[in-house]
């Protein structure tokens, strides 16, 4: 029993996607689209791995949201180097989201098929199909891309493989992809596609992590809080002796929390003063779009813990100033671990607080009943030992936050230096 059903992850991903760039995750899933009939047409794979690669083709951008000001990009290929949202996109996949080695795919999505022979790819036949229905999309709204006419008659086996735009044809002819994409049926075959395929509870779960953590790439303070919600949430849950099923939806609420943010800019979620009034404003209306992009996708629990965050137990907080007797044991304690999170980490207007002052602020803020007083008894009394754990994770995931950094700057060399 899940929380959140297979078909609805992929929902979630595209609202939450679509506040950044609505053109992107179109792009993609038209992309996703043409991959999936191309390896449909070749029945080389089976159900799966062919569920597996069209996900990839419709997140093969997705290192395109980690960079600011791409709101009404039309051209968002090119309004860069194509490398750095590739070795992104590449390293959030294999790293975050349950893809592993097949993320290679879209490292080389925008590699020319000259410069094949150069690296090393296992998955190079997938890699030739996606970088050519990537080309097709691009050729299809040339009006913003700048692909000229003539193109896939000239650059065949140079950008891109002459077998793939052949693969192509083959499932134009027997499908009909293009009529399809045309009237924007494709839709509503994507969507079946996805429902077919029942994705594991961790597999879920990687893909909604991986989306989280691939925003909050914007700026580490992000990623870190997020991270050090989930922690404090689930540790103060199971202090708290809550249940499965409750840990599992605090779980989900607390990694979602802040979804919302997507829609607020950088300047904002990185002010490095405290905001000003008409600022404050914008900022909390992240609550208000996270709950808007979870609402009617995920359990009524795990929308309400996410939604609810910043209420306090007498009424003053936000959005809707719910207050006590409307808020539940997992709600309260998301919050506490939201608080909990803020004080003791590191943001770009404060230094994290020392022990002595974290506490005395959440005793006093239980004290004057904004949140829940068992749940900061039980912290209090097992402070050390939390944030002894979430140190143990923090490392990891800080760990992880550079080496992605790292190995993006290594893998952006390496194929600079092919492919300049
Ligand atoms: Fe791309
Ligand atoms: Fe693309
Ligand atoms: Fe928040």
């Amino acid at each position: 029993m899940g929380v959140i059903d297979s078909q609805n992850v992929n929902e979630i991903i595209r609202r939450t996607l679509s506040i950044i760039n609505p053109k992107i995750i179109e792009h993609g899933e038209i992309v996703g689209y043409m991959l999936y009939k191309m390896l449909e047409f070749e029945r080389r794979y089976g159900e799966q791995e062919l569920l597996d690669y069209t996900m990839l083709g419709m997140l093969h951008d997705i290192g395109l949201y980690r960079e600011d000001g791409l709101h009404n990009v039309a051209d968002f290929e090119t309004a860069g180097s194509p490398w750095s949202h590739s070795i992104y996109g590449f390293l959030f996949l294999k790293y975050l989201s349950p893809m592993g080695d097949k993320a290679e795919v879209v490292l080389y999505h925008h590699l020319d098929y000259s410069r094949y022979g150069m690296v090393k790819n296992k998955y190079s036949h997938v890699t030739e199909c996606l970088a050519l229905a990537d080309k097709m999309d691009n050729f299809m709204r040339c009006r913003e891309t700048k692909i000229k006419d003539n193109y896939f008659s000239k650059y065949r086996n140079i950008q891109f493989s002459g077998e793939a735009l052949d693969l192509f044809h083959k499932a134009e002819k027997e499908y009909g992809i293009t009529a399809k994409l045309a009237s924007g049926e494709y839709r509503r075959e994507l969507s079946d596609i996805m429902s077919r395929g029942v994705f594991s509870e961790e597999y879920k779960k990687g893909f909604l992590e991986m989306l989280v953590y691939s925003i909050d790439f914007r700026s580490e303070h992000t990623v870190v809080h997020t991270m050090s919600t989930v922690n404090f949430a689930m540790q103060l849950g199971r202090l708290m002796g809550l249940g499965a099923k409750d840990l599992q939806s605090l779980y989900y609420g607390a990694l979602l929390h802040d979804l919302g943010k997507v829609a607020i800019p950088l300047d904002i979620l990185e002010s490095p003063g405290r905001l000003d009034e008409k600022d404050m404003r914008v900022m909390r209306a992240h609550v208000r779009i996270t709950e808007m992009i979870l609402s009617g996708l995920v359990h009524e629990d795990v929308l309400e813990i996410a939604a609810r965050h910043h209420e306090k137990l007498d009424g003053t907080g936000y959005h809707r100033g719910l207050s006590e007797k409307d808020l539940t044991l997992p709600q309260q304690i998301a919050a506490v671990a939201d608080i909990l999170s803020a004080l003791y980490g590191k943001r770009s207007y404060k230094d994290s607080f020392d022990s002595g002052k974290i506490r005395k602020i959440l005793q006093e803020d239980a004290d004057n009943h904004k949140i829940n007083k068992q749940t900061v008894d039980c912290l209090m009394e097992h402070y050390d030992e939390v944030i002894a754990k979430y140190e143990e994770q923090k490392d990891e995931t800080i760990g992880l936050y550079l080496s992605i950094k790292q190995q993006h700057e290594e893998i952006r060399k390496r194929l600079e230096g092919i492919a300049p």
